[in-house]
């Protein structure tokens, strides 16, 4: 649906220097799905979204949506292929002194349609958004999340393919953010709509994302399932924003353990664990310890969900006189996320 092609950004500076935005983005959205872009502030996300529908022009690279390259479009043809493509906004940009009916009926009314028909139109879209009873109102008597369904409803009017959201939870409290969260997902699921989510909260994508793309400086630093991309981040970057919303991390007091260059004496190694919701730990634990003769103590565990499915972690500490090596090889044909720490003097416990 969505396709960029090795793009670059560049702006011209006042100085005549210029500043790279982007740098080679090359990324794949699919027809009908909830697609997130991430970033830290100024990474180059909104430039990113406003080259889609070509608000910003590729200073190189191609962009295509529905297979049509936006730069060969002369300016009548974008205008009408800008159509379907809505867009919603952190701040809503909602007109002040038009009513919830006739901020949602702009747009309409710019594409000359008919009163009769503008009305049904409006009616059918507020109902959508659950605000049939607002429509009298004016955009300073509404909550922010109400005011973002009016955005929504208004980026529908003209029926779009595609749905571009900058920030648009970001200004919402928690609760609200998971209101509209779970109406772009139904309006994509309903209407077939494909969402471009465009945040710098890992909260957002977790909860509705199905692939993301993590963008820094300008730069594709990691892209895939969102599933993937959480539970085995690549990046330094998205390790950090993983980080916040998942409780997957090694603590911080065993990152400041003393760990050993070389294994000696009576020591435990440190081994992290991770898995899939429909595995469960206790069988696995106590396989090790029957089959390899070696103590296992668990020293920290957590779960956590995305979209549903848990996933969880277990931070464990191999001991004793059997093989360890053995019980590793066990826990890697487990197909386990493993991941092996370090080895540290024992009474661990006792220094936690
Ligand atoms: N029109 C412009 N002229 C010059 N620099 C710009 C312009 N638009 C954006 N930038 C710069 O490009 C970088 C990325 O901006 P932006 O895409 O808004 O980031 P994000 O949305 O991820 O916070 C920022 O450093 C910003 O200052
Ligand atoms: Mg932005």
């Amino acid at each position: 649906m969505i396709e960029l092609q090795n793009v670059s950004k560049e702006f011209d500076l006042r100085n005549e220097s210029a500043f790279h935005a982007l740098k080679n983005v090359s990324l794949s959205i699919r027809k009908g799905s909830i697609f997130g872009i991430i970033g830290r502030s100024g990474a180059g996300k909104s430039t990113l979204v406003r080259l889609i529908n070509l608000l910003e022009i590729p200073t190189s690279g191609t962009v295509r949506v529905g297979g049509v390259d936006m730069t060969s479009l002369s300016p009548v043809e974008l205008r009408v292929a800008r159509r379907k493509i809505g867009m919603i906004f952190q701040g809503f940009n909602l007109l002040s002194s038009r009513s919830v009916a006739d901020n949602v009926a702009f747009p309409l009314e710019l594409e000359g349609r008919g009163s009769d028909e503008i009305k049904g139109r409006v009616s059918e879209l507020l109902e959508l958004v659950d605000l049939s009873g607002k429509k009298d109102e004016y955009p300073a008597q509404l909550s922010g999340g109400q005011k973002q369904r009016v955005g929504i409803a208004r980026a529908l009017a003209a029926n779009p393919d595609i749905l571009l959201c900058d920030e648009a939870t970001s200004a919402l409290d928690p609760q609200t953010t998971t209101e509209v969260l779970a109406l772009l997902k139904e309006i994509n699921r309903k209407l077939g709509l494909t969402v471009v989510l465009i945040t710098h909260e890992m909260s957002v994508i977790k909860e509705i994302c199905e692939e993301v793309v993590v963008l820094d400086r300008g730069e594709v630093v990691e892209s895939g399932a969102v599933f993937q991309v959480f539970t085995r981040p690549q990046s330094p970057v998205t390790r950090a924003l993983v980080a916040g919303v998942m409780n997957q991390e090694i603590p911080p007091h065993f990152a400041a353990l003393d760990f050993l260059q070389e294994p000696e004496g009576d020591c435990g190694l440190l081994v992290r664990v991770s898995f899939l919701g429909d595995t469960a730990a206790e069988p696995i634990i106590s396989g090790m310890v029957r089959r390899f003769g070696i103590d296992v103590n668990i020293l920290y565990g957590a779960i956590d969900h995305i979209q549903g499915v848990p996933f969880g972690t277990l931070i464990v500490e191999l001991s004793g006189n059997g093989s360890r090596n053995a019980a590793l090889d066990y826990l890697k044909n487990l197909n386990l996320g493993l991941e092996v720490i370090g080895y540290v003097r024992r009474n661990l416990e006792s220094s936690l």
